[in-house]
């Protein structure tokens, strides 16, 4: 069934959320958001589209986004902040999604930076990319993909993805999850455009999953570094204490939780 855009803007309550562009399909709607021109790119302009057949995840990974069974969207946004700012809008998103999965009594964690999991499955993806001409922010886009209505996935991702009609074993409605989701995203927004920076990472702390927990982080030199959780900065980054007792901090990176953490 095709989304209905007058439910979703009928059950929305905010005021960043000014119009939604819609597509039955789409390369990829990041790929659209950035492509705008200034004019046409409004702060607050969502782009959904029913199938992307080229969404992409982080790492320029393939993100799998089949015809009316995911959210597959990407918001536009200008905020006046400063650039090292941006990476709270990758957790604000992912704190979006996980207050609107919750409201369907379904238990989720956020992964550092921009997973949402369900029995370490994942449910969602975030992936914010941004525009910048010289040292000023154009716009950022933050896209999110939900799997939605998949009944499964295909061979090699069936291991790693999970469906909220999975998790209930009935058919979800999306448009309502969507007006949620817009809903929350506004309301962490408005904490990001009032620098209440602390109340968002308050929030994210308390439903992350690997907080003083040992992980290993791969950097973006490909480097390993193994170290426990201490916390994430008001910038978003991931605070580590590694074994030597060394604190340090990282703004991007593929984290995976060490099952075996006897060594620290
Ligand atoms: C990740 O987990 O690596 C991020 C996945 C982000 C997927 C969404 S779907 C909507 C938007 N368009 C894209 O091409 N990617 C994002």
């Amino acid at each position: 069934m095709k989304l209905d855009i007058k439910v979703i803007k009928e059950n929305m309550n905010n005021n960043l959320f000014c119009g939604i562009k819609y597509f039955d399909t789409i390369t990829s709607t990041n790929e659209l958001a950035l492509n705008l021109t200034r004019d046409e790119s409004k702060e607050g302009l969502v782009i959904l589209s029913e199938e992307q057949t080229r969404g992409r995840g982080r790492l320029n990974r393939n993100w799998y986004s089949k015809k009316e069974e995911g959210l597959w969207f990407s918001l536009i946004l200008k905020p006046e902040k400063k650039i090292e700012r941006l990476p709270l809008l990758t957790l604000i998103g992912a704190l979006a999604v996980h207050s609107a999965i919750n409201k369907l009594d379904i238990k989720t964690v956020l992964k550092w930076p921009n997973d949402i999991l369900y029995k370490n499955k994942k449910l969602c993806g975030v992936l914010s990319q941004s525009k910048i001409k010289g040292s000023k922010l154009e716009r950022a886009v933050v896209g999110i993909g939900i799997n939605v209505n998949q009944k499964k996935f295909p061979d090699d991702i069936k291991k790693q993805a999970i469906s909220l009609r999975i998790i209930k074993n009935h058919f979800i409605q999306r448009e309502k999850l969507l007006s949620n989701i817009l809903d929350n995203f506004a309301f962490y927004y408005s904490l990001y455009r009032t620098e209440k920076y602390n109340k968002i990472i308050k929030q994210w702390k308390e439903k992350m999953s690997m907080m003083d927990k040992v992980i290993t982080v791969k950097n973006i030199n490909n480097k390993l570094v193994y170290g426990k959780v201490v916390d994430i900065s008001n910038k978003g980054e991931l605070i580590l204490k590694k074994q030597d007792g060394k604190i340090e901090k990282y703004i991007a990176g593929d984290v995976s939780i060490n099952k075996n953490s006897l060594r620290f």
